[in-house]
């Protein structure tokens, strides 16, 4: 009976790797993007050519604050090489490309005056994508706010935010909604108002816990929760402008893209933890879905954080109720999350999560690949059972090599591809299970300034010498399978 059923194990697995190995493009739905993306201060450099000013991330990076002290002065220097990227883009065969607008460039005070150096940059990337077929999906706003505000008035401590920033989206459909049809309000707002106000891994480096080296005087257990609601105000603010204004003329669609990566229980028999991993979805996602889709907070966010978590006002909560056309994830993680009293107790945590999240990153960055792509049918399977089922697009997801030597461009880029076709099948068998996934994009396009972690990582398909000022692209084994594949070609070659 044994060899039977091992027998018929192998079978099995034969016939599901023939299914795997068989899945093409055209096995996902009609009208389905595959793409890649970007940001603007990751990828653009030029930070002080024609009129623009210092955003929150130079001020960060050029202190001195990511791993490798490097900044993104010059990055990948996509400002003055965006023709050659858009034909690489080309030969590559994405649908679409995923990039952000440098607040900071266009508009370099913050509010007031449009740089017409700026606007130039970005009508001509967008007309050099749509030239060759590449759909432009934007994001308004990806982490660089102008440091003007942030001196003004404390940049997303304050509700003056809100308004900066919806004229600032209004510039945006204004000048370029004529040619794009997908607008990402924010990106990872769920990230920011951690990073920069509870563990200080980016700016303003807040943070009332000796966290980490970085950080300077601010109260974590209020201002992540006050950025993060202002942040909702300016999302719902540019949806309600868009929809009224413009998007009935322009016919595009905007969305807002949110961080998710999926908690498990540490043990799966222990109700503390089962309990500790809803938590942190709902602490993670539930933070902007809840809002997103019943106009308020997760119950156990409003329990738990109380009086500290900002009111939801009734005019907010209608606006916020149903404010997109589509749900970006970003999602690159499996973590455990475990009950744990002593994280609990902190004053600044209301969740709790062991330390896999160290771990977890720092194997995907020594590139030990503790990948656990099955979270992402369990994300995805929570989105349609917990939030009506919206329509999703991945907006991130990839494998970040770690550099030890920085001359040293790696173009076999194993096993960059592989990861991304699990992924892929996951997602295929989601959208059967039901889910409505409307596009999937590698991050990231090209080697970029990856932050707090400087230029020690790579998440490129195209690998760019960061040490010449060349700024050299290299072609990886990995984009080669992804055009293949956006070619007809089989997901596993
Ligand atoms: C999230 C962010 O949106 C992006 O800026 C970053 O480079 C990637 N994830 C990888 O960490």
């Amino acid at each position: 009976l044994r060899l039977c059923l091992f027998l018929f194990s192998l079978l099995l697995a034969a016939l599901q790797g023939d299914v795997a190995a068989a899945l093409t493009r055209r096995d996902f739905p009609d009208g389905f993007v595959f793409g890649a993306g970007t940001s603007s201060y990751q990828v653009e450099g030029a930070v002080a050519e024609d009129g623009r000013k210092p955003s929150i991330w130079d001020t960060f990076s050029q202190g001195g604050y990511s791993a490798d002290k490097s900044n993104g002065d010059v990055a990948a220097d996509q400002y003055h090489h965006y023709k050659e990227d858009v034909k690489l883009m080309h030969e590559m065969g994405l649908d679409a490309y995923r990039f952000s607008i440098a607040w900071p460039r266009l508009i370099p005070d913050g509010r007031g005056d449009v740089n017409p150096k700026g606007l130039e940059y970005y009508n001509n990337l967008i007309d050099e994508l749509i030239r060759h077929g590449i759909q432009p999906h934007v994001t308004i706003y990806h982490f660089d706010l102008p440091q003007s505000l942030q001196d003004e008035y404390d940049g997303l401590l304050s509700p003056r935010f809100v308004d900066d920033y919806t004229m600032f989206a209004e510039t945006c459909f204004k000048s370029f909604g004529d040619r794009v049809k997908h607008w990402v309000t924010l990106n990872e707002p769920n990230v920011e108002g951690l990073g920069g106000f509870d563990t200080g891994t980016m700016p303003p480096r807040r943070c009332s816990y000796p966290f980490g080296a970085n950080c300077t005087a601010g109260d974590s257990t209020r201002e992540p929760y006050i950025a993060a609601h202002h942040l909702l105000l300016a999302h719902a603010a540019a949806v309600s402008l868009y929809r009224s204004k413009y998007q009935e003329a322009q016919r595009g669609q905007v969305g807002i893209t949110l961080l998710a990566a999926w908690y498990e229980p540490a043990t799966a028999a222990s109700p503390d933890d089962v309990a500790a991993a809803a938590r942190m979805n709902d602490f993670e996602i539930g933070w902007f879905m809840h809002p997103l889709v019943y106009g308020d907070y997760p119950p156990v966010m409003k329990s738990r954080v109380g009086a500290r978590l900002p009111a939801m006002t009734m005019d907010l909560s209608k606006n916020l109720t149903g404010s997109f056309d589509f749900i970006g994830l970003n999602h690159y993680l499996m973590l455990n999350a475990r009950h744990d009293e002593h994280a609990f107790n902190l004053k600044h945590r209301d969740y709790a999560a062991d330390t896999a999240i160290a771990d977890a990153m720092k194997d995907i960055q020594e590139g030990h690949g503790k990948y656990a792509p099955w979270a992402l049918g369990s994300l995805l399977d929570h989105m349609r059972v917990n939030y009506g089922n919206p329509p999703i697009i991945i907006h991130e997801n990839g494998r970040a090599d770690f550099v030890k030597d920085p001359s040293t461009i790696r173009t076999d880029d194993y096993p960059r591809s592989e990861v991304l076709q699990d992924y892929l099948e996951v997602l295929h068998m989601s959208i059967r299970n039901g889910s409505d996934a409307r596009g999937y994009f590698v991050w990231s396009f090209l080697d970029l300034f990856e932050l707090a972690n400087g230029n020690t990582l790579r998440f490129g398909l195209i690998g760019v010498d960061m040490t010449v000022k060349e700024r050299t692209r290299y072609v990886r084994n990995s984009a080669r399978w992804y055009s293949s594949f956006l070619n007809g070609g089989e997901l596993r070659q």
